[in-house]
């Protein structure tokens, strides 16, 4: 099925976050990564001079936050400079960080150059299984440490924890272990199904069961601990009644910007065929969000099939997902089949039923970045 783009009903409101996928490099394998399988290369990466324009352009379209991600964003030489200029445009800066691959002094430079926050990816709370998960030993104890620098360093921190079958009955220790190392706030997101994590979702899906368990004790936890840190808590799509608002909805609060410039509504937009993403070495910051034509393509509620077409919640999750759409039913304006109302809905379940796997298999593919679907190293 297909639709034409329509233009946006203007004036169109700025977005409030760019992200900048500064580097597809990074140390870490986790087999769930959310980056394409097909990872840019370091010479294709944007230079200094690029970057700080497009940070500037940002500020004048309205952008408020920048977070700086990847792959490792701190692998980045210029990484300090780039923090500095985000700093002096008045952006408010997060790093989205592994923690692995630079030396932990740098937090305290980067500091000084003015990144406004930090937050860190966690594996698991045992250092042996979060090391095996991350494909790279000794990555646990790496991330202690930057932890411990970031605290030092005076700068709010959030753990991050992508929670799966193999930590998924650990999901509210995640918790308490990032009360415990200072952070103000920690996410627990419950796998979504994109990327790495569709090639290992055979064993990344947790049983149902499992999942509800810990979905429970964690909810349970940011009840009682709402005064100490916060728990923001990504539940698992696959077992939910409605979709969540994927990017807060199609291009409404969010720009993704790919090492090498190319400007997309979101992560994992590449999977959907007919969509031209520009660049940013070709177009300004503000031409692309306002008219782009892949931008366009599933902003608002106009380009909607029923049923999210007359759906009372269509203003509240834009019809979930477009890349899940995709996936799963081969149409991007469909209905995202984890909605019960969807004609779809079915797949969901059935998947659900097929992807058990055995449970002595536990062969991760492995990110890396020169050579898809082959594992990169695993520790022991
Ligand atoms: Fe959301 Fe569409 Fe489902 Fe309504 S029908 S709840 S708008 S996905
Ligand atoms: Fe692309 Fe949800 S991941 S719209």
């Amino acid at each position: 099925m297909t639709h034409q783009p329509q233009a946006p009903s203007r004036p169109l409101a700025a977005p409030l976050g760019l992200l900048a996928e500064l580097t597809h490099r990074c140390a870490l394998g986790c087999p769930y990564c959310s980056n394409p399988l097909e990872l840019e290369a370091r010479s294709r990466e944007l230079g200094t001079d690029e970057w700080r324009r497009v940070f500037s352009e940002a500020a004048r379209l309205g952008v408020l936050q920048i977070h700086l991600s990847g792959g490792e964003p701190a692998l980045r030489r210029d990484i300090l400079d780039l923090v500095r200029h985000c700093s002096a445009e008045g952006l408010y800066t997060n790093l989205i960080t592994s923690g692995v691959g630079y030396k932990p002094e740098l937090i305290r430079g980067l500091a000084d150059a003015g990144l406004d926050h930090v937050q860190l990816s966690v594996q698991d709370i045992e250092p042996g299984e979060a090391d095996r998960i991350a494909g790279y030993r000794g990555a646990f104890a790496v991330k202690r440490e930057i932890a411990r620098q970031v605290i030092e360093a005076g700068l709010p921190l959030t753990i991050n924890a992508v929670v799966h079958r193999a930590n998924v009955d650990r999901a509210p220790d995640l918790v308490r272990m990032a009360l415990e190392w200072g952070a103000q706030r920690v996410e627990i997101a419950h796998t979504q199904y994109y990327g790495w994590a569709l090639t290992n979702r055979t064993l990344l899906l947790p049983p149902r069961d499992a999942a509800l368990r810990a979905i429970a004790a964690v909810e349970a936890l940011k009840a009682e601990l709402q005064d100490l840190i916060a728990v923001d808590h990504v539940l698992p799509d696959y077992h939910a009644d409605y979709p969540k608002a994927c990017m807060g909805g199609w291009g409404r609060r969010i720009l993704n910007v790919t090492p090498a410039g190319k400007v997309l509504p979101c992560h994992a937009s590449e999977g959907i065929p007919g969509l031209t993403f520009w660049n940013v070495s070709e177009h300004g910051l503000a031409e692309i969000w306002q008219d782009n034509p892949a931008f366009n393509a599933y902003r608002g509620t106009g380009w909607m099939q029923e049923p999210c077409l007359s759906c009372s919640r269509r203003e509240i999750d834009f019809g979930g997902c477009r890349c899940q759409a995709m996936m799963m039913t081969g149409d991007p304006a469909a209905t995202d089949p984890v909605c019960k109302l969807s004609p779809h809905h079915a797949r969901v379940a059935q998947a659900l039923a097929e992807e058990q796997p055995a449970p002595d298999k536990n062969e991760y593919v492995y990110r890396r970045l020169t050579v898809s679907n082959s594992p990169k190293r695993t520790p022991g």
